[in-house]
């Protein structure tokens, strides 16, 4: 126990009592301390109002003069500070059978109640290792209450920040609708698929999702299930007993036990290989995961919130993906437009990415010209809102505030050159870009050519000669993910 001095309110109108209190106390007074006697309710309100930190509990006596007072009193003394301890001294009169009146003593706050000694006992207001001991109790528990408070409120502020970073800005009816679907589903723990072309938005919507559910306290993992070879995969997920296979010195607990209680967010679902699909479907059906190596299954609790930019129904119609596990995913669905499809968007993503990117370079935010308002309208977006930031970003990096018609379309080149045909390029002496342009166009090139002509992420990683998360990560860097 710490080894402060417990600073007690006594809130008492009978001199008598109230001598009995101290005296009760007295043996402790290096640890206990009564710092302030009133003998109403309203005058106790009326100090604590301005000086509640200068006191750990609260001595009441339950029947006191004024009309505030017993159950009520309580009641207010908790709405000014709740972490003060209450323990309220009554009568002996009170029936001691009563349960209800204990509940509602206590459902009001209060700490402990007892009831005090005859009169013809003057030295104790009650049994005093009870009474003491009932005092310690009392502060300890208002210790810990603080620092739940103190820890929630740390906590609160992360997630404040985290859903600040992670905000959506939008001012078109598709997007307001897909906001208004997130604050829905705050309430709501069922499995959501979220669909949408690569850039628009698909992992910040999971991440808005998670964090404004009651969950938010919980972990948030995000894996990309295209990200890792298909061997491996499941023991990610799922975890594995030691000896299991060839290599697996020590078990390893996998993903979803990382997630118990919290979210799952398993994005590029379509890539995930048959057999993890099968035990995928069975952590959403049973609530129980499949360790590789053990007999026994594992209960977890844990949302998933599943992503993908191919159109499922299709994999599913062509064999490649289980259409249980589309139907258990498919509960609640939010489906993502390419930006051109809701060009409201554009003047507020770029007026937000403007301000955002000139504030990281200490420079004024600069005004938008309209012809490049309307250029950037115009314009196709392939990579959505990501080519959109990227662009910005570029723009602000060759124009800095101060940019025209000519700027924005050099920002744009890399992305209106890649829809030249793959693997030749045209050098133009009205065009000369940066190595570091021709390099990235260079690359967004090759990589696609690769793409397309392998058989999955993993095999073109292969092709690359890149580990796949290098391969993954990069593709991403390029907007071809
Ligand atoms: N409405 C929006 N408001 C603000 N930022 C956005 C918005 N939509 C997307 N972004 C930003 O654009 C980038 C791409 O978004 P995100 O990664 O969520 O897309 P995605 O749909 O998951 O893409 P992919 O299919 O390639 O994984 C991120 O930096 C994200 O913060
Ligand atoms: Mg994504």
């Amino acid at each position: 126990m710490s080894q402060n001095i417990i600073r007690i309110l006594l809130i008492e109108d009978e001199d008598f009592d109230a001598r009995r209190v101290k005296n009760t106390i007295r043996q402790f007074e290096d640890k206990i301390k009564i710092v302030s006697v009133v003998s109403n309710g309203d005058a106790a309100l009326k100090l604590l109002k301005d000086t509640v930190h200068e006191y750990d509990v609260i001595v009441m006596d339950y029947q006191i003069a004024g009309t505030l007072h017993g159950v009520e009193l309580v009641k207010r003394i908790k709405e000014i500070e709740n972490t003060i301890q209450i323990i309220v001294i009554t009568k002996l009169t009170i029936d001691l059978t009563d349960l209800n009146f204990a509940r509602t003593l206590m459902d009001a706050g209060a700490f402990w109640y007892c009831t005090k000694y005859p009169n013809d006992i003057e030295d104790y207001i009650y049994q005093p290792t009870d009474f003491i001991m009932s005092i310690f109790n009392a502060y300890e528990r208002k210790k810990l209450e603080e620092q739940r408070n103190k820890s929630h409120k740390k906590l609160n502020t992360k997630i404040e920040q985290i859903l600040e970073s992670k905000q959506i800005i939008s001012s078109s009816a598709e997007m307001e609708k897909v906001k208004y679907d997130i604050e829905r589903l705050t309430t709501n723990e069922a499995t959501v698929l979220i669909t949408g072309p690569s850039g628009t938005g698909k992992e910040l919507v999971a991440y808005n999702i998670h964090y404004k559910s009651k969950r938010k306290y919980e972990n948030f993992v995000p894996i990309n299930c295209g990200s890792l070879p298909n061997d491996l995969i499941e023991s990610e997920l799922f975890g594995y007993e030691k000896g299991s296979f060839t290599g697996a010195a020590n078990q390893k607990d996998g993903l979803f036990q990382f997630a118990n209680n919290g979210t799952m967010f398993l994005d590029e679902i379509a890539e995930l290989p048959q057999s993890a699909q099968v035990k995928l479907l069975r952590v959403i059906q049973d609530g129980e995961i499949d360790k590789i190596g053990r007999t026994k299954t594992i209960k977890v609790d844990v949302r998933i919130i599943a992503a993908t930019n191919k159109d499922l129904r299709k994999e599913v119609e062509e064999g490649r993906f289980r259409e249980d596990l589309y139907y258990r995913l498919n509960v609640l669905l939010i489906s993502l437009l390419p930006i051109k499809k809701r060009p409201d968007d554009v003047q507020v993503l770029t007026e937000h990415f403007l301000k955002q990117y000139s504030f990281h370079m200490g420079i004024e935010t600069p005004k938008i010209p309209k012809e490049v308002m309307d250029f950037m309208s115009n314009y196709d977006w392939p990579g959505n809102v990501r080519e959109l930031k990227n662009v910005i970003q570029r723009l602000l990096f060759i124009a800095n505030s101060n940019f025209g018609i000519d700027d924005i379309k050099q920002a744009i080149i890399p992305a209106l050159k890649r829809k030249d045909e793959n693997g030749v390029l045209n050098f133009d002496k009205n065009n000369i870009i940066t190595w570091k342009e021709l390099e990235r166009d260079l690359k967004y090139k090759y990589f696609k050519f690769v793409r397309e002509n392998s058989t999955s992420d993993a095999d073109t990683a292969s092709k690359l000669g890149l580990a796949p998360p290098n391969y993954f990560r990069m593709s991403k860097e390029l907007g071809l993910k």
